[in-house]
């Protein structure tokens, strides 16, 4: 049985990754408007991740005898003014479900939840690596971004990201 703090904080993080997945779908909606179909494939597979990411919290709450409880989903931003500021929230975004993972191990830390405390080791690496895709793509349209060429080209590149399932063990 999981305790019942720690089960209040994993639904509130199963509600903030399906909040992302709905964010990212947002923007994916913003670049299939722009005719930006690379960037929209980066937001379709980011937003794919975040589902997996929901699903292996809501998996791990139900396998621990905990109740999956589905909260309503926040409406996300529906327009930007630019493919970097999409993705200057993107990484804002990103930094906020960081500490919201950090918060959660904290709970299972304090209520001393050594499983848990495992399960999500995979989470906070996996912060790691949206961060790390993130600010790549970031960088490019600071830095070298400026012009519309520049833009297409980008695009063509974000064509090439593809989904794979990950596994959360
Ligand atoms: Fe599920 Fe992008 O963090």
């Amino acid at each position: 049985m999981i305790n019942e703090t720690l089960e209040k904080a994993f639904n509130d993080q199963i509600n903030a990754e399906f909040y992302s997945e709905y964010l990212y779908l947002s923007m994916y909606a913003y670049f299939d408007r722009m005719n930006l179909q690379g960037f929209k494939n980066w937001m379709d597979v980011q937003r794919q991740e975040e589902r997996a990411h929901a699903m292996g919290l809501f998996q791990y709450l139900q396998d621990r005898g905990g109740k999956v409880t589905l909260d309503k989903i926040e409406q996300p931003k529906t327009n930007w003014e630019s493919p970097l500021d999409v993705f200057e929230d993107v990484l804002k975004h990103e930094q906020l479900v960081t500490s919201k993972i950090n918060a959660l191990a904290d709970v299972a830390d304090s209520v001393k939840d050594r499983a848990a405390v495992s399960f999500l080791d995979w989470y906070i690496k996996e912060q790691v690596e949206e961060e790390s895709n993130v600010s790549n793509v970031l960088k490019t349209l600071r830095l070298i971004c400026n012009d519309k060429q520049c833009i297409y080209m980008l695009d063509k590149e974000l064509a090439a990201r593809t989904f794979t399932q990950p596994v959360i063990e």
